[in-house]
């Protein structure tokens, strides 16, 4: 059944590619009665708005307490367009949470919505009875009380759901919200760290509107095969954001919260910036650099100086023909940041330390996604790993071959994946025969691997219980491009 449902839309798939090719030259999805509209579908710009921290509703400093409430609300990205979105807390995203390393944190998640869902800690080291992926489901009206105790460095992660097939929908209705790490390193250092003011959360999603300014799913058959792209960039929950900025150093935390597209951040002027984190934490050093790629679940954090620039000054935060953030520079604000020399120890994991290789393939296409021929199932543990152990694993997307006359050009190119493990941080060890950019020599939880490209990463796992591994192209973790490994 599945196989002949995926035939078929292999055979669809092919004959609207030919026709988007031969009718649609900016290859804008345009097979569809709804009338998607370009994305500059509206002018009008909004100020950036910083999602609140939540509020911690304990005295005692070694612990945290939080709750959030998942719901449905109403949004209106353009005015005049109410359109029924979900939140936490909220209508639309989630308060920001901040936890300390040591601490002991308990949250009280109450599901408001009609439907299950699951709230899972990206990034974040927690056992796996508590991380929220789709065993750890909350009931329609239910009520989950995870508590873990926080012990990694100071870095930026986030929460969305996990529930089995769900995930993608309901983040693209707007369930995603982030953590932010403190501890002594981060405390130390002197870079911009003033919440909202100088220390700046980007949570980048694309979404796709019709020319009505309503957010539409899965209306192309392309999204079957590369996961939805939007035409419309939203930055924390808003179209067309603006940042009016004073002339000082400014740390933004991006995270790509997207369904499906990579980004490429630049500033419009070719401003250079430092990047300080990976998703697990603090580089060694600041990575100076014009771009930054991040995938589907990736986070970076960067430093950006806009005391050089003229007092009005206009920029840009980019990524290919997107304007994603708006910035307006100017005033005279002092500034005692710095850009330090060195920002943490990293205690890497010496490669001889690893007792075993694991390999994982990334393949198949559209609902035939899968992992060494696997597609997800729940009631099968696909790696059995020993606790406290060091691995190497190696990754590879080799998506789109064996497609024969398919090949990977009539398929819009290059098919992307991404790896994404819960319960670890990783290093990279190598990339397609090379050590990494300086840019990803840090802790990941999630890595982007191109066609035919082969990533290895070393981990040791520290924390017990079954944890879910995937691409975080959500239409391809939803298609079964998952499994399942078990530390024990
Ligand atoms: Cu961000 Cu398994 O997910
Ligand atoms: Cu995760
Ligand atoms: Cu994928």
């Amino acid at each position: 059944m599945k196989k002949n449902i995926f035939i078929l839309i292999m055979f669809f798939s092919i004959i609207i590619t030919l026709f988007c090719r031969a009718g649609n030259v900016n290859g804008r999805d345009s097979v569809s009665d709804i009338k998607i509209a370009d994305y500059e579908y509206s002018e009008i710009e909004n100020p950036l708005p910083v999602p609140p921290l939540l509020k911690n509703s304990s005295t005692d400093p070694l612990k945290a307490s939080f709750s959030l409430t998942v719901q449905k609300g109403l949004t209106e990205f353009f005015k005049g367009t109410g359109v029924i979105t979900y939140g936490y807390n909220g209508s639309l995203l989630g308060p920001t949470l901040r936890f300390r390393r040591g601490q002991s944190v308990d949250i009280s998640v109450k599901n408001s919505l009609n439907e299950v869902t699951t709230v899972h800690w990206h990034g974040m080291l927690v056992p796996g009875d508590v991380d929220g992926g789709p065993h750890q489901i909350i009931k329609s009206g239910g009520l989950w009380h995870p508590a873990f105790k926080v012990n990694q460095p100071a870095a930026t992660a986030w929460y969305h759901p996990h529930g089995l097939g769900t995930t993608a929908v309901q983040v693209y209705k707007g369930l995603a919200g982030l953590i932010i790490i403190d501890d002594e390193v981060s405390d130390k250092l002197n870079i911009p760290k003033n919440y909202g003011v100088n220390d700046i959360p980007l949570i980048v999603q694309d979404r796709r509107f019709t020319s009505e300014g309503v957010p539409v799913y899965m209306t192309s058959m392309h999204d079957m095969m590369q996961g939805m792209l939007g035409n419309t960039i939203l930055v924390n929950g808003t179209v067309n954001p603006v940042l009016k900025a004073e002339r000082i150093r400014y740390r933004f935390r991006i995270l790509n919260g997207s369904n499906a597209r990579v980004y490429d951040f630049r500033f419009s002027s070719g401003l250079k910036f430092h990047q300080i984190t990976t998703d697990g934490g603090f580089l060694e050093k600041p990575y100076y650099t014009e771009s930054i790629r991040l995938s589907p679940g990736e986070r970076a954090e960067i430093i950006a100086d806009f005391s050089e620039l003229k007092e009005g000054s206009i920029l840009y935060l980019k990524s290919g023909n997107f304007d994603i953030l708006k910035i307006v520079v100017s005033g005279t604000q002092k500034d005692i940041t710095v850009i330090p020399e060195e920002l943490a120890r990293i205690d890497r994991i010496p490669l001889e330390k690893s007792q075993g290789d694991r390999y994982f393939s990334l393949q198949g296409m559209g609902p035939g996604v899968n992992i060494n021929g696997k597609q997800f199932n729940p009631y099968r543990i696909d790696e059995n790993i020993k606790y406290d152990s060091v691995e190497t694993w190696h990754i590879r997307n080799v998506s789109g071959m064996g497609m024969g006359m398919m090949g990977g050009g009539m398929m819009g190119g290059n098919v992307l994946h991404n790896f994404h493990a819960h319960g670890i941080q990783f290093m990279i060890t190598d990339r397609g025969g090379r050590i990494p950019s300086p840019s990803e020599q840090g802790w990941k939880d999630t890595v982007l691997i191109e066609q035919n490209e082969d990533v290895s990463v070393i981990v040791r796992f520290l924390y017990k219980g079954v944890f879910m591994y995937h691409c975080h192209i959500l239409e391809h973790e939803d298609n079964g491009m998952m499994g399942q490994f078990k530390v024990n």
